[in-house]
């Protein structure tokens, strides 16, 4: 457990994934295997972010099986559903709910300064809908109806978290002390915050990628993984170590300390006087080996849907329990009148 979380008193921390394609290592390194740590000390909800994921157009049928892709990862990763809130967001309508109170409390330029929506807006040219404009102001309400002191995300979610603690002081400050003010929790570069597209090193990785070769996928059989590590893309130089102009190189040597818990350093020095080609298939059966457990864990989860449904409701059930009490209070702060 890092010592920047302590443990005074039991804190509550939050995160999500959205379902809108095949999750990647970038996903894995970045936020879920380091979800199950928290698991003992803290309150932990984990969601999955469906609502979020329609900002971007979706196969129904491909979204229904992300869907469960998502919450059996979540349990082959380490996630006790006992010990744990797991839960898909629009099957706790306090999310909507609150999102749309959220979005009168959160500015047009605040929002147009999301490089998120930058992104996704560049990409998805034919449908900038409003969905991926206020889209923070959604992520926030996940964040703010379980009063999450902590938010585990890779590096790419920092800005929504900032915003999330803006819209929430804003409201604290508009009526009074309502919410709790979050922060990220995001791993130090080298162990994961954001590993880079495999073909384009200066990108990173994602998982809505059309080229297949620039992602590792959780799910990637290990002929898949370690064909990808050796076509990804590094330079002319021939030595193993971290430098400028080295993104590939660079980013093979975070995914290979991710796995092995290894220093650059002590990578650097492994890997001395041996060459790309056998660098890049160490990193390949390491990164499977890590993850053929999960593949196993994941396989068996899937093969009982109706258990996965069962475990979903439950978890719906557990989180609205929660959200329901944050809601009522905001309702009654703005004036609503109780129904
Ligand atoms: P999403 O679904 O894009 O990604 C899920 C998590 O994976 C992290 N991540 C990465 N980390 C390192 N390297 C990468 N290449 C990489 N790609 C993705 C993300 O930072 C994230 O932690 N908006 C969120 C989902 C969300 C959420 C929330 C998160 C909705 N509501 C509330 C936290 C709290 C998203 O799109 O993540």
């Amino acid at each position: 457990m890092s010592e920047e979380i302590t443990n005074e008193k039991r804190k509550t921390v939050l995160s999500a994934v959205q379902p809108s394609g095949n999750l990647t290592i970038g996903n894995y390194f970045g936020s879920l295997s380091r979800f199950s740590e928290f698991s003992e000390m803290f309150d932990c909800y984990y969601c999955v972010a469906d609502l979020h994921s329609i900002t971007v157009r979706q196969v129904p049928a491909e979204l229904r099986r992300h869907t469960y892709e998502v919450y059996a990862l979540y349990i082959a990763c380490g996630l006790e559903p006992d010990k744990n809130v797991l839960f898909v967001q629009s099957h706790v309508h306090e999310h909507a709910e609150l999102g749309w109170i959220l979005d009168c409390y959160t500015m047009f330029g605040e929002l147009s300064r999301m490089t998120q929506f930058k992104d996704k807006s560049a990409k998805h040219a034919d449908n900038v809908n409003a969905g991926l404009f206020t889209y923070p102001a959604l992520m926030a309400a996940d964040i703010l109806l379980y009063q999450a002191d902590y938010v585990p995300v890779g590096a790419d979610q920092k800005q929504h978290v900032e915003i999330a603690r803006d819209i929430a002081t804003r409201f604290n400050g508009t009526y009074s002390q309502t919410f709790t003010i979050p922060e990220p929790y995001i791993p130090k570069e080298s162990r994961g915050a954001k590993i880079m597209s495999l073909q384009d090193p200066t990108k990173k990785m994602s998982k809505s990628d059309k080229n297949e070769n620039a992602s590792i996928y959780i799910l990637d059989s290990k002929d898949d993984i370690i064909r990808k590590f050796k076509r990804a893309v590094t330079d002319s130089d021939t030595t193993v170590r971290v430098g400028e102009g080295k993104d590939g190189i660079n980013n093979l040597i975070t995914i290979y300390s991710c796995v092995t818990g290894k220093s650059a350093e002590e990578i650097e020095r492994e890997f001395d006087g041996r060459g790309y080609g056998e660098f890049k298939l160490a990193v390949g059966e390491a990164v499977a080996d890590k993850l053929s457990p999960v593949k196993e864990k994941f396989n068996l989860l899937m093969a009982d849907k109706s258990e996965l449904t069962a475990l979903m409701r439950d978890g719906a059930a557990r989180a609205s329990r929660t959200a329901s009490r944050t809601l009522s209070k905001v309702k009654r702060k703005i004036g609503f009148v109780e129904a």
